[in-house]
């Protein structure tokens, strides 16, 4: 049941946070996003599964990559997301691209494909472990996998919207975030789940907010919590973003904040 409320949260968070998260986000994750790729060397013709795909960050680079003869079907949990991608999809006229509204932990295809991304997804899922098992079984034997989340929660000066919102929704709006940025956390998951040759990268990053505008629009509108955001009231609103503001205080740059990050991102093979 817990797990479902979540999923829930996550699928109409995402839905209303969908139409700023290409502003907010999608310059801040561009070095993760390209790790992502370069770890992935994906090649013309290769077939490539993209969960948790949001806009379309990871799928559409990858879709340009596989090239006419390849092809790359990309799902996520929110409607809204998947629709945004669509549209996308459409103005850069790319037709080798299958979109479906699906949680990570349903997929169910079997030995389907060369290559399984996972770009800053599972940190939201109640049970990573079965996306984990979903994409390990939708890899042809040799496929790869390549997963991407946050590090380590004291490397993430932005961390502190998580308690700042919970504490105004008196609930746990991401519980297991920063689980998996652990060290050793995500190759694990990808060990257990039985993938050899498993690898892992940490990249520290600095978050660039030109404004105050920028920085909470990127924590609170953009992002997990914007379902909690959205139900504020005036004064919520105001006390969260002052919150907030204080915790990345130290990161000040004049009128910008350099706020650091980190991802993790890690790679195994399906054996075979
Ligand atoms: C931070 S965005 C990342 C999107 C994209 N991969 C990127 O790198 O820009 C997180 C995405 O995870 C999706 N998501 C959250 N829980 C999910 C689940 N259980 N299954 C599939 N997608 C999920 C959200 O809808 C959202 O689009």
């Amino acid at each position: 049941v817990e797990a479902n409320v979540h999923r829930w949260v996550q699928r109409h968070g995402w839905d209303r946070a969908a139409g700023h998260y290409e502003r907010f986000w999608g310059r801040q994750l561009q070095p993760a996003t390209d790790l992502v790729l370069r770890t992935a060397d994906l090649q013309p013709g290769e077939r490539v599964v993209d969960v948790a795909c949001g806009s379309g960050a990871v799928a559409v680079p990858a879709a340009l990559a596989v090239g006419p003869t390849g092809r790359v079907l990309a799902t996520d949990l929110s409607p809204v997301m998947v629709a945004a991608l669509g549209e996308r999809l459409a103005r850069c006229a790319l037709s080798n691209v299958a979109v479906e509204v699906q949680g990570a932990e349903d997929f169910d295809r079997d030995s389907e494909f060369d290559v399984a991304l996972c770009s800053l997804g599972l940190m939201y899922m109640p049970r990573p472990d079965l996306a984990a098992r979903a994409l390990a079984r939708a890899l042809r034997p040799g496929g790869r996998v390549v997963l991407a989340v946050w590090g380590e929660r004291h490397r993430c000066g932005w961390a502190e919207i998580f308690p700042i919102v919970d504490a105004h929704v008196s609930s746990d709006v991401c519980p297991m975030f920063f689980g998996l940025g652990a060290r050793g956390a995500l190759r694990a998951l990808l060990a257990d789940t039985g993938f050899v040759d498993v690898r892992d990268e940490r990249l520290d990053v600095e978050l660039v907010y030109v404004s105050e505008e920028d920085a909470l629009g990127a924590a609170f509108a953009g992002g997990p919590v914007a379902l909690a955001w959205s139900r504020f009231d005036d004064e919520a609103r105001r006390s969260a973003a002052d919150e907030y503001l204080s915790s990345i205080a130290e990161f000040a740059d004049g009128t910008s904040y350099r706020v650091p990050g980190q991802f993790v991102v890690a790679a195994g093979r399906r054996p075979g």
